[in-house]
Parts: C-alpha cells; structure tokens; sequence
C-alpha cells in the first residue's frame, strides 16, 4: 500500500495529477497492490478512508491508470457518497442555530463576525472567558475585547455565561468544518487576531520609538542659545548710574521669553559685549519710554523665538509672548512697553522650527515711540538663513543657525516612527492598551485566567 496525501507526498512519488488534459486538484491518492504483483481478485470489499479535516464538496473518486511514459492519467470519476456529519459537528451545529445564529454565520461577517477558523485563532481559554461575558472582559481592559469590540461597532456580544467549554468548542469547529467543505480557506476570513496583533506591535514600537524621541529632544537643550557676558552688562550699569529698583511690588509685568526645545536644529547667539534692553532707562541720553510689538505671520502653530537687535546701542534681547497674545511678541513689558534710543537702525528677527522644518524671516526698522512690525517667516534652510543674516548690518554679533546636537538621532526615529505605520491596521487605536486606571504604558492582551 503507497499514499500521498500531501502535495509534497504527491511530489516526492512523481504523481500528478492531470485528468486527460485538465489538472485536477487531489486530496490524497492510495495505491494498492500485492506484494509480489501477483493478479488477484479481491472477494472482499476494502474500506478505505483518507485523512481529511474537511471535505470540500464536489469532490469525486479517480481511477489512475499508468500511461507508456510513466505518468498517471486519473479516469472514470465517481461521486463520493455525502458523508452524514459526525455526531459531535452535529451538536455543534445545533447549539450553533439556537444561540450563535441570529448574529453570526459560519463564514460570513454579520452582526458579528464568521465564527469559522476561530478556533485555531484565538486562545481556547480566552475564547470561553470572551462568549462567557465579553463585556465583563472589555470593562477589564482585555485589549483583545476591546479590539474586537470596537471593530464591531462597539456592539457587545450577549452574554453566554453556562456554555460549556466543549459545546464552544463544537460550535466552533462546527463553523471551521462548514467553511472548509465549501472551499472557503482561513485567508478568506478576516483574521482579526492578526490585526489586533500587528496592532499591539505598532502601538508597542512608536511607544518606545516616541519615548526614545522624547529623550534625544530633552538633551538637545533649548532651539535658542544666548551667550551674554555679565560682566560686562554690570559694569554698564555702575559705569551708567543706573539703579536697581529692589522694591518688585511696583515693577511692571514683563514678558517670558520663548523657550522651546530643539528638534533638529537650533540657533546659537554670541552677544559678548553686548547688553539685554533692560538695562535702557529713560535717563540715559537720548533713550525714552516706547511701545513696540511684533507680529509674526506665517501661521505657525508653536511659539516663536524672536530677536531685537540694535547695533548702534549694542542692544541684544529675545521677546516672548505679550499677554494674551498667540502671534504677539515684546521685548520687556508684557504689554511691549520698553525703553528705547529713538531715530536708530533696529531689526527684529523670528525664527523656529516646526515639523522637522526651520522658518526664518527678518524686518529692518527706525525706532520710534510706538511702532507694530510684521515680521513674516518662511521656510528656509539654515544655510540660507545664515546667509540672510550675514546680509543684516548686525556689527561683531554673531547669529547661527546649526544641526542640533541629536538631529541624526531624531531623523532615525522619525524615519522609523514612519515606517512603523505600514502595521497599523485601520481599527488600531493605542489606548486600548492603557488601563484607566495606571498611567504607565501596560499591555492586557492576555486572557484572565479565572
Ligand atoms: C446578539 C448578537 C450575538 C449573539 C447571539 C452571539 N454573538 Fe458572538 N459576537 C457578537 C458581536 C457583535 C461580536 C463582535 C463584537 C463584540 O461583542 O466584541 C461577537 C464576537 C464573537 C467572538 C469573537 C470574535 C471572533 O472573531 O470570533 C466569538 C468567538 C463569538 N462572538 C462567539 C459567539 C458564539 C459561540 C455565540 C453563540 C453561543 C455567539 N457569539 C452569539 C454578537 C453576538
């Protein structure tokens, strides 16, 4: 006796298996003989079964016939006999029909999903906790429910709380059978165990890909790095008289200056010798009380570090936000009052970086006591922006525009970061994967075992 039941089987003893001209699709061959090939006559039946975990309909019975240049032609075809399902798949689809199928089919999506193939999908012990009382394992925060059930159009699944573990089995297998006899493989189910794990991967690496991002931009300092020599600014100030008002509770409401973190890029100012505004008052010659304020067009999202620079003066100073402005920049007072020498050469200069991009723009200006300047920025490269500032007639400071210390880094994750997406499937959302109730990244994919 040979068989071959498989096609590396079929392979390996040279069989094909073309009926005439057509190829066939086989499920198994057997071949009997005697030892000796002696001619005899069989004067009993034999029975014969071939393995088969379902089979497909339509199905029919060949007689092989060597043919003068070795290969076999399969003729005479027979229908098999329509074999009555066993008693257990019976069970099984009865318990099927009276509490599975007014929402599933075997293989088909309804209300819920087609139940074939389940069986060798999902973990047995989940899979009773889940028909058991889903709702209890969605309320726990098993990812794999809540998965489901969102893919389902968050419609929870009837409890089934006395079903035992074998009649689930039944039902189960009884759908995979069902499936298989009509030719319908498990790729032609939607394997949402699959996406729910292409989901939990996803989530698990730009959760650490974005922990590590956050890390490299935390040393990366600040996008904007002064460099001032205090020395110099206090022997101003003695050498000048000016006095150090030590009473706060008259002193004015002044502006925070921006300070974001560096991405990729960040801009060092070396402003040696030179002198924040503040230390301009009124009674110095020639300065008097100003407002001025800064808008920065360009429609960006984030803060914008922006420059006052007046060389006449060697006056350098960053400006932050006024009071409830989004797009509003000062340079002392948080309503832009300060202090200036007036008819002189200024320039204001924003710049930042947004979405891996750096944005630069420029504005020259006569001081006077109240002015509003438009300062639009663009994107640009910081080469050109260097060299737009080299163009400024600043003096001896220096402004430049560099590649942050972890721009490699970043670049690196971000590129993973993008390329991670190709395993999100459609239903993934990461906060299935958080519980409520910790604030640390948890994963409760696994079955509660009771
Ligand atoms: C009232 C409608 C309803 C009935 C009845 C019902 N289900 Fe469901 N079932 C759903 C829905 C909807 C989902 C998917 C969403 C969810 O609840 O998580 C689901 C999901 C499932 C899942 C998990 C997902 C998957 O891909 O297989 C299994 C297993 C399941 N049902 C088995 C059963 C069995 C077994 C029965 C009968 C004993 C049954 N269901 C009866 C509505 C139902």
């Amino acid at each position: 006796m040979k068989e071959a039941y498989t096609i590396a089987d079929m392979v390996a003893g040279g069989l094909t298996t073309k009926a005439g001209d057509q190829l066939l699709s086989s499920g198994g061959m057997f071949f009997i003989n005697t030892p000796d090939d002696k001619d005899i006559t069989l004067s009993k039946f034999i029975k014969v079964a071939i393995p088969t975990t379902a089979r497909q309909k339509g199905m029919q019975l060949y007689k092989g016939e060597a043919k003068a240049d070795g290969t076999m032609d399969w003729i005479d075809p027979k229908p098999i006999p329509e074999a009555p399902l066993s008693d257990y798949l019976q069970k099984g689809k009865a318990l099927f029909s009276s509490n599975c199928a007014s929402c599933h089919r075997e293989y088909k999506d309804a209300t819920g999903p087609g139940l074939a193939y389940a069986n060798e999908r999902f973990d047995k012990l989940w899979l009773e906790h889940f028909v058991h009382n889903s709702a209890e394992m969605v309320a726990n925060h098993d990812a794999l429910s809540v998965y489901i059930y969102k893919s389902y159009n968050s419609t929870p699944m009837v409890a089934f709380p006395n079903l035992s573990g074998d009649d689930l089995s039944a039902i189960l297998n009884y759908a995979t059978y069902e499936a298989r006899a009509n030719g319908i493989g498990p790729e032609q189910i939607p394997d949402i165990k699959k996406a729910f794990d292409s989901c939990r991967k996803y989530c698990e690496l730009t959760h650490v890909l974005e922990e590590a991002r956050s890390r490299q931009v935390a040393d990366n300092g600040t996008f904007s790095n002064i460099h001032y020599d205090t020395a110099v600014i206090w022997q101003f100030i003695a050498d000048n008289g000016i006095t150090i008002d030590d009473d706060s509770s008259n002193a004015p409401a002044v502006i925070t200056h921006t300070e974001v973190p560096s991405e990729y890029y960040k801009v060092e100012v070396n402003a040696q010798g030179w002198y924040n505004v503040d230390v301009l008052v009124e009674d110095l010659p020639g300065v008097m009380q100003s407002e001025l304020t800064v808008r920065v067009a360009g429609g960006l999202k984030g803060e914008v570090t922006t420059y006052l620079v007046i060389p006449s003066h060697k006056i350098f100073s960053a400006g932050g936000l006024l009071t409830g402005k989004s797009d509003m920049y000062g340079f002392y007072e948080a309503d832009g009052k300060l202090s200036l020498p007036q008819g002189v050469q200024g320039y204001v200069i924003a710049t930042a970086e947004q979405a891996g991009k750096l944005y630069y723009g420029a504005k020259e200006f006569t001081t006077a006591i109240k002015q509003d300047i438009e300062v639009n920025v663009l994107v640009t490269t910081k080469e050109q922006m260097n060299a737009a500032i080299k163009q400024l007639e600043l003096g001896d400071i220096a402004i430049e525009a560099g590649k942050s210390k972890n721009a490699d880094s970043i670049a690196r994750i971000d590129s993973l970061l993008k390329n991670s997406a190709q395993l999100k499937p459609q239903q993934c959302d990461c906060s299935i994967f958080y519980a409520e109730h910790d604030t640390g990244f948890i994963l409760e994919a696994e079955p509660r075992r009771r």
